[in-house]
């Protein structure tokens, strides 16, 4: 077995955007035929943190206006409360999305971060949740919904699946769960085994088995083998690829995106996400084809999905989301896209049977 996890590394995300890179520019997409193509056909889009382009990042809200959407999966991170109540939450800490600093002046650490693993439930649902903004106040994403807002709340993962759950009934649509518990091994490191508690609450919904439209996603190839192999997981799960500087995780990300590490995450995995610079050559847009990575993942039988797709953050030069999406599925070869419009990946795709 390769070795493909590293040293322990602490959390610091350091994403550049693709707004970073320079590139041409494409003519706009015509669809072949009005069925589109079988990759088009089979193309799964994922409402990353629900429809998070228009409502706060994973509130219910967001949930509800996903599924409305027709996305195929809705992307849950999930942390862990100090009452080992399971939320979901994208960062480690409360900041960038609510009134934690306001509402609970003194209670952060050194860092001046307040934890959600430092809060009870019953405090953290006194927080009022915004649209995400950034260290200085600023919105992350201008234009989205005003981050003034305070009528959102934070959900717990338990609420999601029932919201989801009771969705996919109602409809007659399902859309499926496709959830990230968030840095297992800084859990471990306060004492949590954030990946039984994920499991053990999925088990307690009815949902253990390959068959279910559940996909268990992470950053962390050991945490991923632990919960195949210790915790003896059935669901299909999916290896996420960054980048080594990102600090993300104990993974060796430029091993495992070897054809040799590849073929150890099929050990365990059924599909990899990379991020969208690992598979599209963004500085050389029209001539850039599928990856090695795609390629390589494809003939082990991993399903590639990659992140993140956002309508008001094209890559300069892709032009419109009909571009993007014709370079996504047709040139990078992806099964799927990470985005936070799924209504306008969707709306590139043959027409879909909507509730
Ligand atoms: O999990 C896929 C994608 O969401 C990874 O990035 O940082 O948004 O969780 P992040
Ligand atoms: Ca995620």
């Amino acid at each position: 077995m390769l070795a493909i996890s590293r040293p322990g590394r602490c959390l610091v995300l350091t994403f550049v955007t693709v707004l970073l890179f320079g590139c041409g520019t494409l003519p706009e997409a015509t669809h072949e035929s009005p069925e589109g193509s079988k990759a088009m056909n089979e193309f799964l889009v994922i409402a990353h943190r629900g429809a998070s382009g228009y409502l706060p990042e994973h509130t219910l809200e967001a949930v509800a206006m996903a599924h409305a959407m027709g996305a195929d999966y809705i992307e849950q991170d999930v942390l862990l409360t100090r009452d080992d109540r399971l939320i979901v939450l994208h960062d480690l800490y409360l900041d960038a999305v609510t009134d934690v600093a306001e509402r609970f002046p003194g209670r952060q650490r050194a860092d001046g971060r307040h934890y959600a693993i430092d809060f009870t439930l019953e405090e953290i649902r006194t927080l009022r949740v915004h649209d995400r903004v950034k260290a200085d106040g600023r919105p992350a994403f201008p234009g989205r919904f005003p981050e003034d807002s305070r009528i959102f709340s934070v959900p717990t993962l338990e609420e999601e699946i029932e919201l989801i759950q009771g969705l996919n009934r109602s409809t007659g649509r399902v859309a499926g769960l496709y959830i990230e518990p968030k840095s297992p091994a800084w859990h471990a490191g306060a004492g949590k085994d954030l990946m039984a508690a994920v499991l053990g609450l999925l088990a307690r919904f009815g949902l253990a088995d390959a068959e279910d439209k559940v996909l268990l996603q992470s950053f962390d190839s050991d945490a991923l083998r632990y919960a195949r192999e210790d915790l003896q997981c059935r669901l299909r799960m999916v290896q996420l690829i960054g980048e080594n500087s990102w600090d993300e995780s104990p993974t060796d990300f430029d091993l495992l995106r070897s054809a040799e590490g590849l073929a150890e995450v099929a050990e365990y995995a059924q599909g990899i996400g990379p991020w969208l610079p690992q598979v599209v050559d963004i500085n050389n847009i029209d001539t850039s084809d599928i990856s090695d990575m795609v390629n390589h993942a494809h003939q082990l039988g991993l399903f590639v999905h990659a992140y993140t797709l956002r309508a008001d953050q094209l890559p300069r030069g892709v032009g419109s989301m009909a571009n993007a999406v014709r370079i996504l599925v047709d040139r990078a070869g992806l099964d799927g896209v990470f985005t936070d419009h799924p209504d306008q990946v969707i709306a590139q795709l043959p027409a879909r049977e909507l509730p």
